[in-house]
C-alpha cells in the first residue's frame, strides 16, 4: 500500500493544507501496518517550471536526445512513476490568488504528456493512467465552494481526468483567514472528514 503525500504550501509545516495532510497520512499509518508513504514536498523541493528548452527535451525522440536533454525527461519519468506506483494520492492544496500554488502547477505540468500519460484520439484525449484515490486537501481563507466560485475544483479535476484519474474527493478548509472562531470550524470539519475516510 504507497500512499503519495503532495505538498506545496509555502509556509512549509506552518501550511494548513500541510497540517491536514500530516493528519492523513497520521491516520492513515495507524490503521495500515505495511503503509509506504512517498512525499513530494513541491515548495522545499521546487519542480522547474516549463520553458521552451524542458518542453523541447520532453518532446525530443529518445535517439536525438543530448545528455541534458534525457536528464530533463528522467526527472519526469520519476514524478510521473510516483504517481502511477501510488494506490493513493493526498494533494495539500492552498489556495493563492484564486488558483493552484505555481509550484504545484509546474509539477503537474510534468505530469501530462502526450504519448505517455494521455494520448490524443479523433475522439480527443484519452487518459493512459490507472484510476486511483485522489484526495484533495484544499486550505483557502476565503469561502469559495460553499459559495459556488471554485475554480480550483474543476481544474483539478479536468486536469486528473486527462490522464484518467477522475476518483478524487475534495476536503474543504474554509475561511481560515476569516476570525478564529471560523477557522477552527473549518479545520475541525476537515479533520472530522479526514477521519471518517480512512478505512477501518
Ligand atoms: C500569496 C497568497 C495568496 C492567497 N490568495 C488567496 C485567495 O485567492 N483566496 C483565498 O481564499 N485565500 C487566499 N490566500 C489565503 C490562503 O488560501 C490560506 O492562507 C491557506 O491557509 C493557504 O494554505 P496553506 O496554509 O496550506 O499555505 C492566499 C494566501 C497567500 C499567502
Amino acid at each position: 500500500m504507497k500512499l503519495l503525500v503532495v505538498k506545496s504550501s509555502v509556509f512549509a509545516d506552518g501550511g494548513q493544507s500541510t497540517a491536514l495532510a500530516e493528519k492523513f497520512a497520521r491516520a492513515w499509518r495507524e490503521v495500515s501496518q505495511d503503509l509506504e508513504v512517498v512525499e513530494r514536498d513541491v515548495t522545499s523541493n521546487p519542480v522547474p517550471h516549463l520553458d521552451g528548452e524542458r518542453i523541447g527535451a520532453l518532446f525530443s525522440a529518445p535517439e536525438q536526445r543530448t545528455p541534458e536533454q534525457q536528464a530533463v525527461v528522467d526527472f519526469a519519468d520519476a514524478l510521473l512513476e510516483e504517481v502511477t506506483t501510488a494506490d493513493v494520492i493526498v494533494l495539500a492544496v492552498p489556495m493563492y490568488n484564486f488558483g493552484v500554488p505555481s509550484q504545484l502547477k509546474a509539477w503537474l505540468d510534468h505530469l501530462a504528456r502526450a504519448g505517455v500519460s494521455f494520448k490524443y484520439t479523433d475522439t480527443g484525449p484519452v487518459g493512459l493512467l490507472k484510476d486511483k484515490p485522489v484526495y484533495i486537501l484544499a486550505a483557502r481563507g476565503g469561502v469559495y465552494h460553499a459559495a459556488g466560485q471554485d475554480f480550483q475544483a474543476p481544474f483539478l479535476r479536468q486536469f486528473f481526468g486527462l490522464l484518467g484519474i477522475t476518483n478524487l474527493e475534495f476536503i474543504y478548509a474554509e475561511g481560515l483567514n476569516m476570525g478564529d472562531e471560523a477557522k477552527e470550524k473549518a479545520l475541525n470539519e476537515a479533520s472530522r472528514q479526514i477521519a471518517e475516510l480512512i478505512p477501518a
